[in-house]
Protein backbone atom coordinates (compact mmCIF):
# COMPACT_ATOMS: atom_id res chain seq x y z
CA UNK A 1 0.00 0.00 0.00
CA UNK A 2 1.02 3.28 -0.74
CA UNK A 3 1.48 5.31 1.95
CA UNK A 4 0.39 8.73 0.66
CA UNK A 5 -2.50 6.97 -1.98
CA UNK A 6 -4.85 9.58 -3.59
CA UNK A 7 -3.72 12.44 -0.95
CA UNK A 8 -3.37 16.25 -3.12
CA UNK A 9 -0.09 17.91 -1.93
CA UNK A 10 1.04 21.47 -2.31
CA UNK A 11 5.35 21.80 -2.54
CA UNK A 12 6.74 25.48 -2.78
CA UNK A 13 9.73 25.98 -4.21
CA UNK A 14 9.45 22.40 -6.05
CA UNK A 15 10.79 23.48 -9.10
CA UNK A 16 13.98 22.21 -8.31
CA UNK A 17 16.21 20.84 -5.83
CA UNK A 18 14.78 19.48 -2.01
CA UNK A 19 10.99 20.27 -2.85
CA UNK A 20 11.59 18.28 -6.30
CA UNK A 21 12.96 15.37 -4.59
CA UNK A 22 9.98 15.62 -2.20
CA UNK A 23 7.51 16.48 -5.33
CA UNK A 24 9.00 13.10 -6.83
CA UNK A 25 8.92 10.80 -3.37
CA UNK A 26 5.55 11.90 -2.99
CA UNK A 27 4.23 10.86 -6.44
CA UNK A 28 5.84 7.56 -6.08
CA UNK A 29 3.81 7.05 -2.76
CA UNK A 30 0.49 8.01 -4.86
CA UNK A 31 0.05 11.10 -4.14
CA UNK A 32 -0.66 13.71 -6.64
CA UNK A 33 1.32 17.26 -6.16
CA UNK A 34 1.13 20.97 -7.45
CA UNK A 35 4.84 21.95 -7.85
CA UNK A 36 4.45 25.87 -7.02
CA UNK A 37 7.28 28.04 -7.55
CA UNK A 38 8.05 31.75 -9.01
CA UNK A 39 10.09 29.74 -11.40
CA UNK A 40 6.98 28.79 -13.49
CA UNK A 41 9.10 27.74 -16.71
CA UNK A 42 11.18 25.41 -14.47
CA UNK A 43 8.14 24.05 -12.32
CA UNK A 44 6.80 23.07 -15.55
CA UNK A 45 9.76 21.26 -16.84
CA UNK A 46 9.62 19.66 -13.57
CA UNK A 47 5.65 18.62 -13.95
CA UNK A 48 6.59 17.08 -17.00
CA UNK A 49 9.32 15.11 -16.12
CA UNK A 50 7.29 13.72 -12.98
CA UNK A 51 4.12 13.05 -15.23
CA UNK A 52 1.58 15.57 -15.95
CA UNK A 53 -1.16 13.07 -14.87
CA UNK A 54 0.38 13.11 -11.10
CA UNK A 55 1.57 16.66 -11.03
CA UNK A 56 0.66 20.42 -11.81
CA UNK A 57 3.13 23.27 -12.01
CA UNK A 58 1.70 26.84 -10.70
CA UNK A 59 3.22 30.14 -10.51
CA UNK A 60 3.49 31.44 -7.11
CA UNK A 61 5.39 33.64 -5.12
CA UNK A 62 5.51 33.44 -1.28
CA UNK A 63 6.18 36.97 -0.72
CA UNK A 64 2.61 37.70 -2.11
CA UNK A 65 -0.49 37.49 -1.05
CA UNK A 66 -2.25 37.63 -4.42
CA UNK A 67 0.24 35.11 -5.69
CA UNK A 68 -0.11 32.58 -2.79
CA UNK A 69 -4.04 32.90 -2.67
CA UNK A 70 -4.37 31.98 -6.95
CA UNK A 71 -1.74 29.84 -6.34
CA UNK A 72 -4.28 27.61 -3.85
CA UNK A 73 -7.39 28.16 -6.35
CA UNK A 74 -5.55 27.13 -8.69
CA UNK A 75 -4.14 24.09 -7.05
CA UNK A 76 -7.84 22.85 -5.26
CA UNK A 77 -9.59 23.69 -8.75
CA UNK A 78 -7.22 21.24 -10.69
CA UNK A 79 -6.53 18.62 -7.92
CA UNK A 80 -9.93 19.14 -5.90
CA UNK A 81 -8.32 20.57 -2.33
CA UNK A 82 -4.87 20.29 -0.32
CA UNK A 83 -4.17 17.44 2.11
CA UNK A 84 -0.38 18.44 2.35
CA UNK A 85 1.69 21.38 2.60
CA UNK A 86 5.50 21.87 2.28
CA UNK A 87 6.74 25.13 2.75
CA UNK A 88 9.69 24.51 1.51
CA UNK A 89 10.51 27.78 -0.84
CA UNK A 90 13.30 30.03 0.59
CA UNK A 91 16.69 31.75 -0.05
CA UNK A 92 20.17 31.89 1.24
CA UNK A 93 22.25 35.44 1.84
CA UNK A 94 25.48 35.43 3.67
CA UNK A 95 27.58 38.86 4.79
CA UNK A 96 29.20 39.55 7.95
CA UNK A 97 27.05 41.58 10.67
CA UNK A 98 28.74 44.98 9.78
CA UNK A 99 27.66 44.77 6.05
CA UNK A 100 23.91 43.54 6.14
CA UNK A 101 21.61 45.55 4.65
CA UNK A 102 17.71 46.41 5.04
CA UNK A 103 17.24 45.54 1.74
CA UNK A 104 18.87 41.98 1.81
CA UNK A 105 17.42 41.53 5.44
CA UNK A 106 13.74 42.44 4.62
CA UNK A 107 13.84 40.53 1.23
CA UNK A 108 15.37 37.41 2.91
CA UNK A 109 12.78 37.60 5.90
CA UNK A 110 10.17 38.53 3.58
CA UNK A 111 10.63 34.97 1.54
CA UNK A 112 11.17 32.33 4.18
CA UNK A 113 9.34 34.09 7.25
CA UNK A 114 6.40 35.73 5.70
CA UNK A 115 6.10 33.66 2.96
CA UNK A 116 6.02 30.31 5.18
CA UNK A 117 3.69 32.09 7.66
CA UNK A 118 1.33 33.49 5.13
CA UNK A 119 0.87 30.27 2.80
CA UNK A 120 0.46 28.38 5.70
CA UNK A 121 -2.28 30.65 6.95
CA UNK A 122 -3.68 30.54 3.69
CA UNK A 123 -3.66 26.53 3.11
CA UNK A 124 -4.79 25.84 6.84
CA UNK A 125 -7.90 28.46 6.32
CA UNK A 126 -8.33 25.93 3.03
CA UNK A 127 -8.33 22.93 5.22
CA UNK A 128 -10.11 24.36 7.97
CA UNK A 129 -13.64 24.71 5.76
CA UNK A 130 -12.95 21.71 4.04
CA UNK A 131 -12.67 19.94 7.11
CA UNK A 132 -10.27 16.59 7.63
CA UNK A 133 -7.60 18.16 8.91
CA UNK A 134 -4.27 18.17 7.08
CA UNK A 135 -0.49 17.83 7.23
CA UNK A 136 1.91 20.85 7.20
CA UNK A 137 5.84 20.39 6.80
CA UNK A 138 8.06 23.29 7.14
CA UNK A 139 11.41 23.46 6.06
CA UNK A 140 13.74 24.90 8.78
CA UNK A 141 17.69 23.91 8.68
CA UNK A 142 20.33 23.47 11.49
CA UNK A 143 21.12 27.27 10.58
CA UNK A 144 18.02 27.81 12.84
CA UNK A 145 19.07 25.79 15.66
CA UNK A 146 22.40 28.14 16.03
CA UNK A 147 24.01 31.38 14.61
CA UNK A 148 26.90 31.32 12.41
CA UNK A 149 29.22 34.10 12.00
CA UNK A 150 28.68 35.25 8.39
CA UNK A 151 24.92 33.87 8.15
CA UNK A 152 22.90 36.11 11.04
CA UNK A 153 19.86 36.66 8.61
CA UNK A 154 18.99 32.96 7.02
CA UNK A 155 19.87 31.52 10.51
CA UNK A 156 17.11 33.86 11.84
CA UNK A 157 14.88 33.04 9.27
CA UNK A 158 15.20 29.49 9.88
CA UNK A 159 15.04 30.15 13.87
CA UNK A 160 11.63 32.12 13.04
CA UNK A 161 10.67 29.33 11.14
CA UNK A 162 10.90 26.60 14.12
CA UNK A 163 9.46 28.97 16.44
CA UNK A 164 6.14 29.58 13.86
CA UNK A 165 5.86 25.85 13.15
CA UNK A 166 5.39 25.62 17.08
CA UNK A 167 3.03 28.45 17.44
CA UNK A 168 1.36 27.45 14.33
CA UNK A 169 1.06 23.73 15.20
CA UNK A 170 -0.67 24.29 18.70
CA UNK A 171 -3.08 26.48 17.42
CA UNK A 172 -3.85 24.42 14.56
CA UNK A 173 -4.32 21.00 16.14
CA UNK A 174 -7.41 21.47 17.28
CA UNK A 175 -8.50 21.26 13.27
CA UNK A 176 -6.54 18.27 12.72
CA UNK A 177 -3.96 19.81 11.17
CA UNK A 178 -0.16 18.92 12.08
CA UNK A 179 2.60 21.16 12.24
CA UNK A 180 5.91 20.17 12.09
CA UNK A 181 9.44 20.81 10.90
CA UNK A 182 12.55 19.46 9.53
CA UNK A 183 16.13 20.93 9.71
CA UNK A 184 18.00 19.55 7.25
CA UNK A 185 22.33 19.93 7.34
CA UNK A 186 24.08 20.50 4.68
CA UNK A 187 22.44 19.42 1.00
CA UNK A 188 24.25 19.65 -2.03
CA UNK A 189 22.34 20.90 -5.35
CA UNK A 190 22.04 24.46 -6.94
CA UNK A 191 21.26 26.07 -3.45
CA UNK A 192 24.77 24.82 -1.94
CA UNK A 193 26.23 25.97 -5.39
CA UNK A 194 25.42 29.65 -4.60
CA UNK A 195 26.13 29.37 -0.67
CA UNK A 196 29.88 28.00 -1.68
CA UNK A 197 30.05 31.08 -4.11
CA UNK A 198 29.29 33.67 -0.89
CA UNK A 199 31.86 31.40 1.34
CA UNK A 200 34.60 31.58 -2.01
CA UNK A 201 34.13 35.55 -1.46
CA UNK A 202 34.11 35.94 2.27
CA UNK A 203 36.50 33.26 3.49
CA UNK A 204 38.83 33.73 0.33
CA UNK A 205 38.19 29.93 -0.41
CA UNK A 206 38.84 28.16 -3.59
CA UNK A 207 35.09 27.06 -5.40
CA UNK A 208 34.43 24.13 -4.18
CA UNK A 209 36.25 24.24 -0.97
CA UNK A 210 33.66 24.78 1.52
CA UNK A 211 31.63 22.32 -0.10
CA UNK A 212 34.45 19.66 0.86
CA UNK A 213 35.10 20.94 4.19
CA UNK A 214 31.12 20.91 5.42
CA UNK A 215 31.04 17.26 3.71
CA UNK A 216 34.00 15.77 5.94
CA UNK A 217 32.63 17.64 8.87
CA UNK A 218 29.58 15.72 8.81
CA UNK A 219 29.46 12.75 10.88
CA UNK A 220 27.78 10.62 8.30
CA UNK A 221 30.68 11.34 6.27
CA UNK A 222 29.42 13.32 3.30
CA UNK A 223 27.00 15.54 2.51
CA UNK A 224 23.58 15.24 2.24
CA UNK A 225 21.19 14.70 -0.85
CA UNK A 226 17.99 16.12 -1.42
CA UNK A 227 16.81 12.19 -1.18
CA UNK A 228 17.83 11.83 2.14
CA UNK A 229 15.31 13.54 3.18
CA UNK A 230 12.27 11.99 1.47
CA UNK A 231 11.70 9.87 4.27
CA UNK A 232 10.65 12.20 6.98
CA UNK A 233 8.74 14.43 4.54
CA UNK A 234 6.96 11.65 3.37
CA UNK A 235 6.51 10.36 7.13
CA UNK A 236 5.41 13.60 8.60
CA UNK A 237 2.78 13.51 5.58
CA UNK A 238 1.33 10.53 6.35
CA UNK A 239 -1.15 8.96 9.38
CA UNK A 240 1.78 7.76 10.78
CA UNK A 241 2.18 11.22 12.38
CA UNK A 242 -0.63 12.19 13.31
CA UNK A 243 0.32 12.16 17.23
CA UNK A 244 3.33 14.51 16.69
CA UNK A 245 2.71 18.13 17.17
CA UNK A 246 4.57 21.40 16.74
CA UNK A 247 8.34 19.32 16.36
CA UNK A 248 11.54 19.55 14.21
CA UNK A 249 13.77 16.93 13.11
CA UNK A 250 17.16 16.75 12.23
CA UNK A 251 17.61 15.16 9.22
CA UNK A 252 21.26 15.98 8.57
CA UNK A 253 23.83 12.88 9.08
CA UNK A 254 23.94 13.89 13.36
CA UNK A 255 25.40 17.12 12.94
CA UNK A 256 23.38 18.66 15.41
CA UNK A 257 21.15 17.05 18.79
CA UNK A 258 18.13 18.95 19.96
N1 LIG B 1 20.35 22.84 0.54
C1 LIG B 1 20.65 22.87 1.83
O1 LIG B 1 21.81 22.60 2.23
C2 LIG B 1 19.61 23.20 2.85
C3 LIG B 1 19.93 23.06 4.19
C4 LIG B 1 18.99 23.36 5.16
C5 LIG B 1 17.74 23.80 4.78
N2 LIG B 1 17.44 23.95 3.47
C6 LIG B 1 16.11 24.44 3.13
O2 LIG B 1 15.46 23.50 2.27
C7 LIG B 1 14.59 24.21 1.36
C8 LIG B 1 14.93 23.85 -0.07
O3 LIG B 1 16.30 24.12 -0.31
P1 LIG B 1 17.01 23.83 -1.71
O4 LIG B 1 18.43 23.55 -1.41
O5 LIG B 1 16.23 22.86 -2.51
O6 LIG B 1 16.89 25.31 -2.38
P2 LIG B 1 16.89 25.75 -3.93
O7 LIG B 1 17.46 27.14 -3.92
O8 LIG B 1 17.56 24.73 -4.78
O9 LIG B 1 15.34 25.80 -4.33
C9 LIG B 1 14.49 26.80 -3.85
C10 LIG B 1 13.31 26.95 -4.78
O10 LIG B 1 12.49 28.01 -4.25
C11 LIG B 1 12.05 28.82 -5.32
N3 LIG B 1 11.71 30.16 -4.83
C12 LIG B 1 12.57 31.15 -4.48
N4 LIG B 1 11.88 32.26 -4.13
C13 LIG B 1 10.57 31.95 -4.23
C14 LIG B 1 9.37 32.67 -4.01
N5 LIG B 1 9.39 33.95 -3.61
N6 LIG B 1 8.20 32.05 -4.19
C15 LIG B 1 8.16 30.76 -4.62
N7 LIG B 1 9.27 30.03 -4.87
C16 LIG B 1 10.45 30.63 -4.68
C17 LIG B 1 13.21 28.82 -6.32
O11 LIG B 1 12.78 29.20 -7.62
C18 LIG B 1 13.69 27.37 -6.21
O12 LIG B 1 13.02 26.54 -7.15
C19 LIG B 1 14.77 25.70 1.69
O13 LIG B 1 13.79 26.08 2.63
C20 LIG B 1 16.14 25.74 2.34
O14 LIG B 1 16.31 26.86 3.20
C21 LIG B 1 18.35 23.67 2.48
Amino acid sequence: MKRLQDKCALITGAARGIGFAFAEAYVREGAQVAIADIDIERARASAELLGNNRTIAVEMDVTRQESIDSGITETVRKLGRIDILINNAAIFTAAPIIEISHEDYARVFDINVGGTLFTLQAVARHMIERGGGGKIINMASQAGRRGEPLVAVYCATKAAVISLTQSAGLNLIEHGINVNAIAPGVVDGEHWDGVDAFFAKYESKAPGQKKREVGEAVPYGRMGKAEDLTGMAIFLASDESDYIVSQCYNVDGGQWMS
